[in-house]
């Protein structure tokens, strides 16, 4: 698929794997429109790529419908990579028996509602522009990567919410690719394991954590790094070939109980 001279989304675009994302498809000739909650991050991002920066939350549709208008000022719209996500982790139980203590209902919807009902939001508003393009010789029109978590398939002690929201993105990836082949759009998955970006901040000691979770990676034994996300999203949308897939992109690492 042919990316110069087109348009894409970038969910999560002010940070981590979005923002490594929305700087390789500028490399390649894309007008990137940045959608994030972080205004000032992602109008730097916007600003140094030369694209678009629009606050939107993913779980809005008005907020996704005025991305792609945004997107189509510029250039028919051929990508989306959602990579907007949020993290939790809490055990089911709580240490003291109690109803009260056990896994609190909201933020389970919460995570759910960002990470899911979110990439599905965008999939199927952006996927509706994009059936009105001109169809390239395949009959395609576009291609939308979606972000998992290697969590999908081995989530650790702790994720129910996280690991399921992302293993729901698993099970979305073959019926969307056969809903949306009739106007041909693609959609594949990336399962990344433990890339080192922001959504590491939250411990105490980032550098440790990061240090203690490298431990787990088969090899290479380091992080990866969120270019070599981009790297493998752009693939995802340029080669024709590829569709209703699911990528690990891990070196390899299983992710233990804990
Ligand atoms: N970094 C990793 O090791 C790793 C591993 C597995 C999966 N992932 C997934 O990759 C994706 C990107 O993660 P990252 O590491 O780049 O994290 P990050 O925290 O650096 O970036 C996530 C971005 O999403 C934005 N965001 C959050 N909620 C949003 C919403 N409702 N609408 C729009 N934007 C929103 C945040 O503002 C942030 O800029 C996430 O879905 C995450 O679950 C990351």
């Amino acid at each position: 698929m042919e990316l110069v001279r087109t348009s894409a989304l970038v969910t999560g675009g002010a940070s981590g794997l979005g923002e490594a994302t929305a700087r390789a498809l500028a490399d390649r000739g894309v007008h990137v429109v940045v959608m994030d909650l972080n205004d000032e991050r992602g109008r730097r991002v916007a600003d140094d790529i030369g694209g678009s920066f629009t606050h939107c939350d993913v779980t809005s549709p008005a907020d996704v419908e005025g991305a792609i208008a945004l997107a189509q000022d510029h250039a028919p719209l051929w990508s989306v990579v959602n990579c907007a996500g949020i993290v939790w982790a809490q055990r089911t139980l709580g240490r003291d028996g109690e109803y009260s203590s056990a896994h609190d209902l909201d933020t389970f919807r919460r995570i759910v509602e960002v990470n899911l009902v979110g990439t599905f939001n965008v999939g199927r508003l952006a996927a509706t522009a994009m059936s009105h393009n001109d169809p390239d010789p395949d009959g395609g029109r576009g291609a939308i990567v979606m972000t998992a978590s290697v969590a999908a398939q081995d989530g650790q002690i702790g994720q129910v919410a996280y690991a399921s929201s992302k293993g729901a993105i698993l099970g979305l990836t073959l019926p969307l690719a056969r809903d949306l082949a009739v106007v041909g759009v693609r959609v594949n998955t990336i399962l990344p394991g433990l890339i080192d970006t922001p959504i590491y901040d939250f411990a105490p000691d980032p550098v440790a954590f990061k240090a203690q979770l490298a431990s787990n990676v088969l090899f290479p034994r380091r992080l990866g790094m969120s270019t070599e996300f981009a790297h493998l999203a752009v693939e995802l949308l340029t080669n024709s070939y590829l569709n209703a897939e699911y990528v690990r992109l891990d070196g390899g690492a299983r992710l233990p109980p804990k």
